[in-house]
């Protein structure tokens, strides 16, 4: 988080954990009770909470395919009303992010991936930029207006 970032925000938190599966709901009830702060209608939040799902279920299935790791949620509630989320892990990284983010591509068809969970964030949140360097790992960084105005 850069200075000027830090200026905006009127809360922020982060959240660590391992990369077992239930972590998952653990990680999308503790966005949504870090969101609900701001009053988001049932439908924003909901929306927040499948985001959150996809993006922490991707580390875990594919960051961490081979490995245990720790995966890492940060948020940040900004003054004009918006919700910044990063969701990173170490694990594997994406060589080629534009191809990962199509819709229906899956590198693990075998698993009955249907390679739309890219899709889903951006279909639910304002914003979706993806980060990832192979062999280092992945950022997934979203944006979503929690305040109608
Ligand atoms: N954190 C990550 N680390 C490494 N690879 C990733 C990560 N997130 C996504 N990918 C790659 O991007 C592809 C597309 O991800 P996406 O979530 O859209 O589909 P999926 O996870 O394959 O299927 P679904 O989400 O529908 O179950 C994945 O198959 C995987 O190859
Ligand atoms: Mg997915």
């Amino acid at each position: 988080m850069t200075g000027e970032e830090k200026m905006d925000a009127v809360n922020k938190m982060k959240i660590m954990f391992l990369s077992i599966p239930e972590n998952e709901s653990f990680a999308r009830v503790a966005v949504s009770a870090f969101a609900v702060q701001l009053n988001p209608t049932l439908d924003i939040l909901a929306d927040i909470k499948t985001a959150v799902s996809e993006a922490v279920t991707n580390a875990i299935v594919h960051g961490y395919k081979d490995k245990m790791g720790i995966v890492e949620v940060e948020a940040m509630l900004r003054k004009d009303g918006v919700l910044c989320l990063s969701v990173a892990d170490e694990g594997c990284g994406i060589g080629d992010v534009e191809e990962a983010m199509q819709p229906f591509f899956t590198t693990q068809p075998e698993k009955e991936r249907s390679g739309m969970g890219f899709s889903v964030m951006q279909t639910f949140m304002d914003s979706v930029k993806v980060y990832s360097v192979p062999g280092e790992g992945t950022k997934v960084i979203m944006e979503k207006k929690l305040t109608e105005s």
